[in-house]
Order: C-alpha cells, then structure tokens, then sequence
C-alpha cells in the first residue's frame, strides 16, 4: 500500500492498572484518544477540512481507506468514532475488519497479571522471558515467535493492499508489524517502541520505509 498507519487502542482499564493481557474496556484518556483518532483519520487519511467535508472533492480516498482492528474490545472501543461520520456528501462509513489474528499476545497462566506479580509469584518465568523475550512462550500462551507466525498471512495482506490502511492494535502486534516494514530484525521486534497516543504512518519504499510519529496527546 502507499501508507499504512499503526495505532495502539487507547488506553485501557488494565493498562492503568499494569495489568497484562484481558479485554478491558477504555479508560476516560483511552475514550479520548479514540476521540482525536477519529479526527486523525477524517483530516489525515481522508482529507476532509475541518468542518468534516471533502478538501478535495474530486480525490476521494474514501471508501477505499481500509481499517482493521482486533477482536478485543479495546481496539473496535478505539476505532468506533471512526466508523460513522457525517459530512456534506452523507455518511462516510469505514467498517472496521476485525482480525483475530491482530489481538495481543497471549500471555496465558499469566493473563491478568502484573510484571511486578509474575516476578514475585513465578520468579523463574520472569527471568526466562528478560532472557530471551522473542522466544519466550507464556505457559499455555505464546511467544513472540508464535506471533510472528499467526501475523504472517495479514501482514501479507496488508502488503498487496494499494489502499491506505489503519491498523489500530495492541502493542506486541504493531512491534512485529512495524518491524517487518521497516527491516527489522527479529531479535530487536519484542522491543520497538510503540506508545499509547501516538499514530505511526509507515510508507513503504522501494528499499526503505519511511517513518513518521504522530502523537496525539493533549
Ligand atoms: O501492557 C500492555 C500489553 O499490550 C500487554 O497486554 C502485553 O502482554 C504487553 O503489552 C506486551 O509487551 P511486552 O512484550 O513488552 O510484555
């Protein structure tokens, strides 16, 4: 595609609290930042002013800009304002596809947990994942490796799209997507950096991928 836009949900009920994994629902910050990701994409991807309607009549990117979320409740709460907007020419519509196969990596026996309770209660999984947190796989969870593997189809098809495209997902995921655009390796992928309010827009070149950061933050 010419761009594709990562977003992280905004942040979450478990998020405030330090917990991994759940399907928690939006705190008052993550409900607005889904806010101002709507206006993101109204303005940025879709080119409409600010009075919600086409700049550029003749050139609309609508309906062809696509968006993906997880099947977490977090990401579709995200993306909601996003999905319905009214403008001159009538309701823009963007469905959302929701993507299993986006969602976080599941941390297993440890879902719910904090960092700080996995290393008190089982010491030595903590240290197996600091030492090796590509390979690591959560007790009767997964691995960065496994992640890899279950992204692989979409990320292939979030490759033959010629349509901008939003992915608005969890942190784990949107490493190793960012990672494979921009050529990195897999060691470094568990490690990429992917904040909360921040939309990252990738385009992607011919022998390079271009990197922006937009943070959204108030
Ligand atoms: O803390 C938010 C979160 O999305 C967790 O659900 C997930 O386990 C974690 O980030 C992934 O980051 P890391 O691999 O650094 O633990």
């Amino acid at each position: 595609p010419r761009t594709i836009y990562l977003s992280r949900h905004g942040q979450s009920q478990y998020n405030v609290l330090g917990k991994i994994g759940g399907d928690s629902q939006l705190s008052e910050s993550g409900e607005q930042y889904a806010k101002e990701l709507a206006k993101f994409v109204h303005t940025e991807i879709l080119g409409l002013d600010e009075d919600g309607n086409f700049k550029d009549p003749e050139n609309r990117v609508v309906p062809h800009a696509r968006l993906f979320t997880s099947s977490l409740r977090r990401t579709q709460l995200t993306a909601r304002h996003i999905v319905h907007h009214k403008c001159d020419d009538g309701w823009i519509v963007m469905r959302p596809r929701i993507c299993s196969s986006l969602s976080e990596i599941h941390a297993g026996a440890f879902d719910g947990f904090t960092y700080k309770e996995i290393e008190e209660k089982a010491p030595e999984e903590f240290k197996r994942r600091s030492d090796d947190k590509l390979g690591y796989r959560y007790p009767r969870g997964e691995s960065y490796l496994d992640v890899i593997a279950r992204l692989d189809p979409i990320i292939h098809e979030v490759e033959r799209q010629r349509d901008p495209i939003l992915i608005v997902g969890h942190q784990g995921i949107l490493r190793i997507i960012y990672a494979y655009f921009v050529g990195d390796t897999r060691e470094n992928a568990p490690f990429v950096s992917i904040p909360l309010n921040t939309v990252i827009k990738l385009t992607p070149r011919t022998y390079s991928c271009d990197v922006e950061r937009f943070s959204l933050n108030k």
